[in-house]
This record gives C-alpha cells, sequence and structure tokens, in this order.
C-alpha cells in the first residue's frame, strides 16, 4: 500500500484561498497547488514502478473528476501506454451521493493488459467498485486503482472499496478544484478547495 499524507482535521488546517482566486463561495484551500504537484509526480513513479515493465498498459481515467489529475499523472510517464476515457454517474444531488450508471465505457481492448483506473476521490466506494466489477469481465492482467483524495468516512468501506494509490487522505467534508466539483462549477482551480457551508443546497450535479 503506498504512503500517503494524512490530513488530520478541517479547523485549522484551511489556509486563504490565493491571490486572485478569492469567492464568497470559497471557504478555504484544503491543499496548496505545490503540494498537490509535487505528490503527483510521486504518486506517478510509485504507480509507474510496481507496473511491469514490457507489458501492455492501458490507463483508464473516469470521467469528469480526474481529469486534470490524470493529465498531470501521466504527463510523467515516458513509457507506452494505451489511455482512455470512462465514465460513471453517480446522480449525486447536491453533496450527497446516489445510484450509478455507466456514461462513457471502455473503447480499449484492455485483455490481458494491465489496467489503471484514475479517479478524483473515493467516498462512498461505489464508483471504484462499480468501475472494477465491470472491467474485470474483460480479463484485464491486472487492475490497479489510484485517487487523488481519500475521505476518512466514518462508517469503514469495505475491503473492496480500497484504491491502492493514494494522494491524500483528507476529513469527511465537501472539497472542489483541481477536478472535483461543486454543481460542475469551480473544476479548474489548480488548489483543492473547501466551498462555504452557505453554497450546499443551491446546486445539483
Ligand atoms: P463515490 O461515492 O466514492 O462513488 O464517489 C463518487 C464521485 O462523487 C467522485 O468520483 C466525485 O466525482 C464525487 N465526489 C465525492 N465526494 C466529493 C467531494 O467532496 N467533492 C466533489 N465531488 C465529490
Ligand atoms: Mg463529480
Amino acid at each position: 500500500m503506498a504512503k500517503h499524507h494524512q490530513i488530520q482535521s478541517v479547523s485549522g488546517i484551511l489556509t486563504p484561498i490565493p491571490e486572485g482566486w478569492e469567492s464568497s463561495d470559497l471557504e478555504g484551500m484544503l491543499i496548496s497547488e505545490s503540494k498537490l504537484q509535487s505528490r503527483v509526480k510521486v504518486l506517478a513513479s510509485e504507480i509507474a514502478n510496481q507496473l511491469p515493465s514490457n507489458e501492455p498498459v492501458v490507463v483508464l481515467p473516469l470521467l469528469s473528476g480526474a481529469f486534470l489529475f490524470a493529465a498531470d499523472l501521466v504527463r510523467q510517464w515516458q513509457f507506452e501506454f494505451e489511455l482512455d476515457f470512462i465514465g460513471l454517474s453517480s446522480y449525486r444531488t447536491s453533496t450527497r451521493s446516489g445510484p450509478i450508471e455507466w456514461i462513457h465505457r471502455v473503447k480499449a481492448d484492455i485483455e490481458n493488459k494491465h489496467v489503471v483506473i484514475i479517479d478524483d476521490i473515493l467516498d462512498t466506494g461505489q464508483t471504484l467498485v462499480e468501475a472494477t466489477k465491470e472491467l474485470s469481465k474483460l480479463h484485464p492482467a491486472t487492475i490497479q486503482t489510484c485517487v487523488l483524495l481519500e475521505k476518512d468516512v466514518k462508517n469503514p468501506r469495505p475491503l473492496s472499496c480500497h484504491a491502492n494509490f493514494v494522494g491524500f487522505k483528507i476529513p469527511d467534508i465537501f472539497v472542489v478544484g483541481y477536478g472535483l466539483d461543486f454543481a460542475l462549477k469551480f473544476r479548474q482551480l489548480p488548489f483543492v478547495g473547501v466551498i462555504s457551508p452557505n453554497c450546499y443546497g443551491t446546486g445539483t450535479h
């Protein structure tokens, strides 16, 4: 299991929003751009080190939340691999999770290849479980999962919900930025932030 950076509690750990990005919708910054970038580099080499060399690899970022994380991660890899996108929608209303549906199925042939699934955040875990279950039916050689963030949820997730590689462990709060959205907004922030409580209940995604 890869080592990750534990972020202990919310109060006191939020830092001011970087200049130019200030907004009344944002409470504070949880992970800075420089911390994200240096952790992504380490994660990229951790993942690369455990992939067998000279065997076919297919990298599958999950749409849409993983788009920035995956873009930074894959640009660290100088070995050859196929990249395709998969999409699962969890019918989330506001900040809550709901039933899950495939919106973009894999196009790549993954049989006998080493699959790396990249997602933005491990919350309930149902997205990764569904992705892993469906992709296993296509007989890949191995499946590894990587998430930028893992929420420290109260109820422990079943073992099947774990990710092989985790960027940061964070408290059980709703975060935005670096690909993660609230009502489809805030994805472009180069850092991970926390939205103000007065935003909750105003949007769906
Ligand atoms: P799951 O509950 O682990 O299946 O997470 C499903 C998806 O919910 C993630 O891939 C994210 O797109 C979204 N999600 C979960 N928690 C957050 C959050 O704190 N901010 C933004 N999106 C989230
Ligand atoms: Mg989302």
